[in-house]
């Protein structure tokens, strides 16, 4: 096997720059656990980026793969597939939903949602009802469409020009949104949530004020839960929270437990304007996949990792907080369930590659975040180290 310098080289040599240099390769992992190319272990407080929220090869999701795997791996949606089916069910028992349809990642979701929107707005009130609201600092995929909605700056430039008609608002601003919003204005794309853009929640009159202006107006509400969903928050999904439900919603991440999926649920009136031959996807809904989705959807609901999410999470902030008091780099803790991140008053980088240096992966987000989104498998003991390791480097910093 290869060591992680030549794996560093090596991809230089043959892959894209895209992700610039990347000098760690992962080999292995188990629960919360991930192993490097020259043997190093790591508590996981990034899981693949908010993505194995059931841990690291669960045993129930490899053996849903790999009985899949044996009958039947692909065979285009020409055909009803049962597990797509048992998915599709099961979201639509536990969320908001009364259709589902499946892609391969939160981007394509995405891709979905504005198209279903824009679709709804021009047939049922005017070939002008083609706008978006999109929130500032808001994460939405790479595609032109996701990026077009994506309010922040570094993603969207030298693609232009883009999508069209997407207004951004500050986020949590409800009078911006009111004055962003017309009778142009066919969707708004908001993560109850925000990820990428540093862990920010939503308040929840903002949340709740926006839900009854597009009700009023018949304007498509689109939640973006592809990385605060399946769970994240201790809730299934970040809106329950909030006492609202949105009209479309997009998941992606950790829906398929590592494997590729990404999904659009929405209520009969909205899923309906995607008629036969509007949309679609060769891979989207593959069996292999809904097979492992279905295991991780059943593993949150009924093995009890969402209560452990709520109940971890709610130590682990408590435990960070405290941190916060003593540290006057840390300007603020803030999320909900295991989805957390720590404010700094300086660069969150250096911090994230001083916790791996102690064998802990984590994420930044926007330049001063330190974000930690483990795997709901993660043990006390883990979040001890991790808050006892950031601890020591805040000091030293
Ligand atoms: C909220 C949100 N939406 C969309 C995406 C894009 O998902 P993908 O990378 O699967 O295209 C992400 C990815 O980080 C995300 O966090």
């Amino acid at each position: 096997m290869m060591t992680n310098k030549q794996m560093a080289e090596a991809s230089k040599k043959y892959l894209f720059n895209n992700y610039g240099e990347r000098d760690m390769a992962l080999v292995r992992g188990q629960g919360a656990r991930v192993w490097d190319a020259d043997g190093n272990e790591y508590i996981d407080m990034l899981a693949g980026i908010a993505v194995c929220n059931v841990g690291h090869c669960h045993p129930k999701v490899v053996e849903a793969a790999q009985r899949q795997l044996t009958q039947l791996i692909h065979v285009s949606n020409l055909f009803n597939i049962e597990p797509q089916i048992q998915l599709a069910q099961r979201l639509v028992d536990n969320s908001f939903a009364d259709k589902v349809f499946f892609c391969n990642s939160g981007a394509e979701a995405v891709e979905g949602a504005l198209k279903l929107a824009r679709r709804y707005g021009t047939s049922q009130r005017g070939s002008e009802c083609v706008e978006f609201i999109a929130a500032e600092n808001s994460f939405h995929g790479r595609t032109f469409g996701a990026i077009s909605a994506t309010g922040q700056e570094k993603y969207r430039k030298g693609f232009e020009p883009l999508l069209p008609g997407v207004r951004f608002v500050p986020f949590n601003e409800i009078k911006a949104f009111d004055d962003a919003f017309s009778e142009r204005t066919c969707g708004v794309i908001l993560e109850p949530i925000q990820g990428e853009g540093g862990v920010m929640p939503a308040c929840r009159e903002y949340l709740q004020h926006v839900r009854s202006r597009c009700s009023e107006t018949n304007t498509v509400l689109i939640f973006d839960e592809i990385q605060c969903g399946m769970g994240r928050t201790g809730r299934l999904f970040a809106h329950e929270h909030y006492g609202i439900e949105p009209d479309v919603m997009t998941l992606a991440k950790a829906l398929g437990g590592g494997l590729p999926v990404g999904a659009l649920l929405a209520r009969d009136r909205f899923a309906d304007v995607l008629g036969p031959g509007t949309h679609a996807s060769t891979f989207g809904g593959n069996p292999v996949v809904m097979a492992a989705a279905l295991a991780v959807l059943e593993l949150l609901i009924e093995g009890g990792l969402l209560e452990r999410c709520a109940q971890l999470g709610a130590y682990f902030k408590d435990r960070l907080s405290q941190l916060a008091e003593h540290s006057p780099k840390v300007k603020e803790v803030r999320g909900a369930g295991l989805m957390l991140g720590v404010v700094l008053d300086s660069p969150a980088k250096p911090v994230m590659m001083a916790l791996r240096e102690k064998g802990i992966l984590c994420a930044t987000a926007l330049d001063t975040v330190v974000r930690f989104v483990p795997p709901f498998v993660i043990e006390k003991a883990d979040i001890d180290r991790t808050v006892d390791a950031l601890g020591s480097i805040l000091k030293s910093l």
